[in-house]
């Protein structure tokens, strides 16, 4: 493929501010903000799986906070052994302990245990914690139930990649959480990836986009494998290619700011090769189809929410 010059020439003209660029975190005036927001907080994890580990070793490596501030409960001895391994920080058996010691409570247990395990520390949650729960599909209103009243509440909705440092997460704020609760989860959540406000009943849509996504993103990229090996290329080397390309695109989308669209017409030359491409996706109803899967998928959150 030729170089195309009006998209250098875009790209050398975009001054791109750091804010726009998800995965580069500004570490020292984040750690400050951080430390000014929080005053020292501890962060304490109820569940030290596999998000919990992923989380702290994140806010980490962002210097949000010192392993000697966090802290995480867990019921499975493995679990603990791997979390205290990995990051450094205090693997506890009880989640009061975590509740005693920590302000900032992250809630990453499946989400067929959260109300029981937040219920049974009501007693010991009070107007100084933040409750952020990432469990999936479980709204605020069962959250505040199984709290106290005037629990400060975030709900957040993750998803896979976070645990490669690459996550997409949208949260959204409970009736008592207060616009700098809002500010700390967007800190804590940028540590593995992009993090956005939306609100709740927006979360849904959250999950068809971004919660399923990374399913129909492998499904792409095994297809761009197929193709590849199809034409002749070995599996390992289609593959590489496959991914690498959509993280690349994906990197031109959100580090350019231009449409996808716009991108899309820069690398399709008349006559070229892409185009006999983009006409084969049209015929397959590719569009389409992927505005279903994510119509689907957000359907089924939001009658999973109800039920
Ligand atoms: N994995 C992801 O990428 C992802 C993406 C989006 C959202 N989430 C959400 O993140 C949450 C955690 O997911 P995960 O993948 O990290 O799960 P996980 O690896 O299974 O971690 C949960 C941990 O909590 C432990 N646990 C169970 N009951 C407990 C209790 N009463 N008190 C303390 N710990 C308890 C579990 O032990 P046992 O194994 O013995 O039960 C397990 O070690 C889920 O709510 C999920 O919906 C995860």
């Amino acid at each position: 493929m030729k170089p195309f010059p009006l998209l250098l020439g875009v790209l050398a003209a975009q001054s791109l501010p750091r804010s726009r660029l998800p995965f580069a975190f500004r570490t020292a005036r984040d750690a400050a903000t951080f430390a000014a927001m929080s005053g020292e907080l501890t962060v304490g994890f109820l569940g030290a799986g596999k998000m919990a580990t992923a989380l702290a070793k994140g806010f980490l490596r962002a210097g949000l906070v010192a392993a000697d501030r966090l802290i995480a409960s867990d019921v499975a001895a493995g679990a603990r052994q791997v979390f205290a391994q990995e990051t450094g920080a205090r693997a506890v058996s009880d989640n009061a302990e975590v509740t005693r010691d920590a302000e900032v409570l992250i809630v990453a247990v499946k989400p067929a245990q959260v109300v029981e395990v937040l219920a049974a520390l009501k007693p010991e949650i009070g107007a100084r914690h933040l409750v952020i729960s990432i469990a999936a599909g479980v709204p605020l209103a069962r959250l505040e139930a199984a709290l106290p009243p005037g629990t400060r509440v975030i709900r957040v909705m993750p998803n896979t990649p976070a645990l490669v440092g690459a996550g997409a997460a949208a949260f959204s704020l409970g009736t008592a959480a207060r616009a700098e609760d809002g500010a700390l989860a967007q800190r804590l959540l940028s540590a593995v990836g992009l993090a956005l406000e939306v609100k709740e009943p927006l979360l849904d849509a959250v999950t068809g986009v971004s919660g399923s996504g990374p399913a129909f993103g492998y499904l792409m990229i095994e297809a761009l494998s197929d193709g590849g090996v199809a034409a002749g290329l070995p599996r390992d080397v289609a593959t590489k290619l496959a991914a690498q390309t959509l993280l690349g695109a994906a990197r031109m989308v959100l580090d350019t700011g231009l449409h996808p669209g716009a991108l899309k017409d820069l690398v399709t030359s008349p006559g070229g090769t892409t185009i006999e491409g983009v006409h084969e996706l049209e015929k397959a109803g590719v569009r389409a189809g992927l505005m279903n899967a994510v119509r689907a998928a957000a359907d089924k959150a939001r009658k999973l929410g109800q039920s």
